[in-house]
């Protein structure tokens, strides 16, 4: 049964790194470091402005988009995925039995890539391109965008080199639209990246460097060989606000979706979110989008695995200097290979100090269970680390609970990724599931 895998789960709420996490136990931490959202905006280095600034980017791009990529989006070029609700009994067992209201925000089916690191990866790419194209005057006032697919916006591009470390998902994204716009393409994959994922980069005309170390040195090596070239671009996982802000701008999606489902949030009947993290930026951006939007009406949880709980260890132990998931003794080595790093990004960790609401870590067995689970009875194709809200659920609530504080109204479970999974990589999966 589901149940037992969480009957041990300890909640805590103190400003140290617990026990449970350095003996890879999963563990919901609940930040002392929260504020109230119109404090912790105000304060906060990002901008909500910037939320604004993304979206409408997106739209202007949103004919190139559809030109590249006809079949993008049910909307012409939006890059958006469906907000599904869950049957009452699959429900009943992600909360164990508590009567809420679980959807899902299924990024997994996103258009183009089929993750929610396309909308940061695609959104840099897409700001790179605008810069010199206006600097080249290809595109000016009363110039629509979708000029950018002409062959004179291509040989400009053809020039230029676009640089990212990546575990896979990242590099997938940033290599689809930077070859359909004409840019050459260097991927830094770590040694947890999937050998498939690396083969369906070169398909698409993308050189792969290959790292024997874990994800931040990949990103590291990507950092230097940006470095010594010119006309280059360096996508930064670590450190970039476009990604952060390209991410933000599906909150304002989501928004309208909740709305249209007629969920009632507010204050007083806030509903959570429960957001997968790697490196930090596509749970922080989505978070930060949804606090400018919902302030205290929403509450946002990240999720991590026991083995690489990389935003956990930093928040718990402050943001003052950077800290490492081996300094706690833990070896970063997880099945969930989107989340395999090992150091947040301090970008992130500084502005979702304030804002995040507990981090949770899940062991893999519990990622593989939902991977299972959410195939046989909703027919949804997830990747590990995708599964992982799920397995935290359950041990939120309860630790709300535990603090007679008042349950959401409705979870939300992002599924960051995994309908463009190849058939064989599904089954080797549901076969470690058990199926
Ligand atoms: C499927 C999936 N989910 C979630 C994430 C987490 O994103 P981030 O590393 O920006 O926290 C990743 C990162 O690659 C991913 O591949």
């Amino acid at each position: 049964m589901p149940h037992s895998r969480y009957q041990n789960v300890k909640e805590f709420h103190g400003g140290e790194v617990p026990d449970q996490v350095r003996v890879s136990e999963p563990t919901v931490w609940f930040n002392p470091h929260l504020l109230p959202a119109l404090r912790a905006l105000e304060g906060n280095e990002l901008q909500v402005s910037e939320v604004m600034e993304a979206a409408d980017r997106w739209r202007r791009f949103a004919p190139l988009l559809s030109r590249l990529f006809p079949d993008v989006g049910e909307v012409e070029g939006r890059i958006d995925s469906p907000l599904l609700p869950l049957s009452s009994e699959l429900s009943m067992r992600v909360t164990e039995n508590l009567p809420q209201t679980v959807l899902v925000k299924a990024d997994h089916a996103l258009p183009l890539t089929g993750t929610i690191k396309a909308r940061g990866g695609v959104y840099e790419v897409l700001v790179y391109a605008e810069e010199l194209a206006l600097r080249e005057r290809i595109v000016g006032p009363g110039i629509g965008y979708s000029i950018l697919a002409d062959e004179a916006a291509r040989s400009l591009f053809a020039q230029h080199t676009l640089l990212v470390g990546s575990t896979g998902n990242l590099g997938f994204s940033v290599g689809m639209i930077g070859r359909a716009l004409g840019f050459n393409v260097e991927v830094h994959m770590s040694s947890d990246a999937k050998e498939w994922k690396k083969e369906r980069l070169r398909r698409i005309g993308v050189q792969v460097v290959e790292h024997e170390a874990d994800y931040s040195v990949a990103v590291a090596g990507a950092r230097h060989s940006a470095s010594k070239r010119g006309f280059c671009h360096f996508i930064d996982d670590e450190n970039s606000r476009l990604l952060f802000f390209g991410y933000s701008a599906a909150a304002l999606d989501l928004a309208s979706q909740i709305k249209n489902a007629g969920i009632e949030v507010s204050e007083r009947s806030p509903f959570a979110v429960f957001l997968p993290c790697g490196v930090g930026g596509a749970p922080g951006g989505v978070a930060f989008g949804l606090k400018a939007i919902f302030g205290d009406a929403v509450q946002c949880v990240f999720v991590e695995p026991v083995a690489s709980p990389c935003m956990l260890v930093q928040l718990a132990s402050g943001i003052e200097r950077s800290v490492s998931v081996y300094d706690f003794g833990l070896d970063n080595k997880t099945a969930a290979d989107g989340l395999a790093v090992p150091q947040a990004s301090m970008l992130v960790a500084r502005a979702m100090q304030p804002l995040v609401h507990a981090v949770a870590t899940v062991s893999d067995d519990s990622l593989f269970f939902w991977v299972k689970t959410l195939f046989e009875e909703a027919g949804m194709k997830l990747e590990p680390s995708a599964a992982s809200g799920f397995a935290s659920v359950a041990s939120y609530l309860r630790g709300l609970k535990a603090q007679g504080a008042q349950l959401p109204s409705a979870c939300i479970v992002w599924t960051t990724g995994g309908s463009l999974l190849p058939v064989k990589e599904f089954e080797k999966i549901l076969a470690r599931a058990g199926m």
